[in-house]
């Protein structure tokens, strides 16, 4: 039988991530929100390319949590998008309140659901999630790193002109200003990053990363950027659903690894079709190690303020 996934929020996240699960007929798919019409005329639109894209899934559009009944994955993008000039924190107690009330409704009706949490600021919703929906751990996960290593290794390719695919790397930490693209863990086809370009050059697209969606906002200036953080969410749904045991970068509720405790961070993760599978620790350099506490405390700092 085929997978059914609830994607909550038919925003410009949402209704991305069903185009491009739909693209890829990883499953049927139902598309919520709290605006009336919203949902159902994006689902319905998104069904009639169908036939000519070639996919063949069931797409609905709805406001009742009814129609989302046992799902086996809820992507989480209900919330309120960064305008220009606002930190992902600002997004903080708007978004506590979106995404405590849906993930209410979404425990209620698929209780054995497999949890990818996007809206903002990531790391805290997911924490939020992952306590309201009392699921087990390896089945709530937070998108970020995967769009946050895209972007860096987007930046790398386009440095050294090569080809994307020959880059590897890692962003782990929490999605805000303090995330941790890994230098020691970046490669162009297996040859360390240090060996191809200068420390400086490196330091100036790490931090061009880390400020990778606030660039996106300044572009579009109603809004933040859609196409990307679909693309990962898709990367995510597909290892869940073919159980690929793909090691992805992932925010996962940690309880003692790297020495963060009780917290959601983004952390490399194996996925596979119970969820997280295992978390992949690896050693950092001392630096890296610094920067990956620094961040959590960052995430601490919000999780304290909305008492999750
Ligand atoms: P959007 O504004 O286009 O869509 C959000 C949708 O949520 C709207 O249609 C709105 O009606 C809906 N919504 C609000 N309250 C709701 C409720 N109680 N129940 C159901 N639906 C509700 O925003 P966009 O661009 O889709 O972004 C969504 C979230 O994802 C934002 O918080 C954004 O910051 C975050 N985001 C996170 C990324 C990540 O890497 N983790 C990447 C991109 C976006
Ligand atoms: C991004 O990184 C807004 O978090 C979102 O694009």
């Amino acid at each position: 039988m085929r997978k059914k996934v609830t994607v909550v929020g038919a925003g410009n996240v949402g209704a991305t991530v069903a185009h491009r699960l739909a693209d890829k007929q990883l499953a049927d798919i139902v598309l919520i929100d709290i605006l009336e019409g919203i949902p159902q005329g994006k689902g319905l639109d998104l069904l009639e390319s169908g036939p000519i894209e070639g996919y063949d899934v069931k797409i609905k559009g709805t406001n009742d949590y009814k129609d989302t009944a046992g799902s086996d994955l809820v992507v989480m993008t209900a919330g309120f998008p960064r305008k220009p000039g606002m930190s992902r924190d600002d997004l903080l107690k708007a978004n506590f309140d979106v995404v405590k009330s849906t993930i209410e409704q979404v425990a209620k009706h698929s209780p054995d659901c497999i949890l990818i949490v996007v809206t903002n600021p990531l790391d805290a919703m997911a924490q939020t999630a992952f306590k309201v929906s009392g699921f087990p751990k390896h089945r709530v996960i937070g998108m970020a790193g995967v769009l946050d290593t895209a972007r860096y290794r987007t930046f790398i390719a386009e440095a050294l002109n090569v080809s994307v695919k020959d880059i590897q790397g890692l962003v782990l930490g929490g999605h805000g200003d303090t995330m941790v693209p890994v230098p020691s863990y970046t490669t162009v086809a297996g040859i360390p990053i240090a060996q191809l370009m200068p420390k400086e050059q490196l330091d100036k697209i790490i931090a061009r990363t880390a400020k990778g969606g606030g660039e996106i906002v300044n572009l579009l200036k109603t809004g933040s950027a859609y196409y990307a953080p679909s693309a990962a969410v898709a990367e995510m749904v597909d290892a869940i659903f073919n159980d690929r045991k793909k090691v992805l970068p992932c925010a996962a509720y940690l309880e003692g690894e790297y020495g963060i405790r009780g917290l959601f961070v983004g952390v490399p993760c194996k996925l596979g079709a119970r969820g997280i599978e295992e978390i992949i620790q690896i050693k950092l350099t001392a630096e890296e190690q610094a920067a990956l506490e620094k961040s959590a405390a960052a995430v601490k700092e919000l999780v304290e303020i909305i008492g999750v």
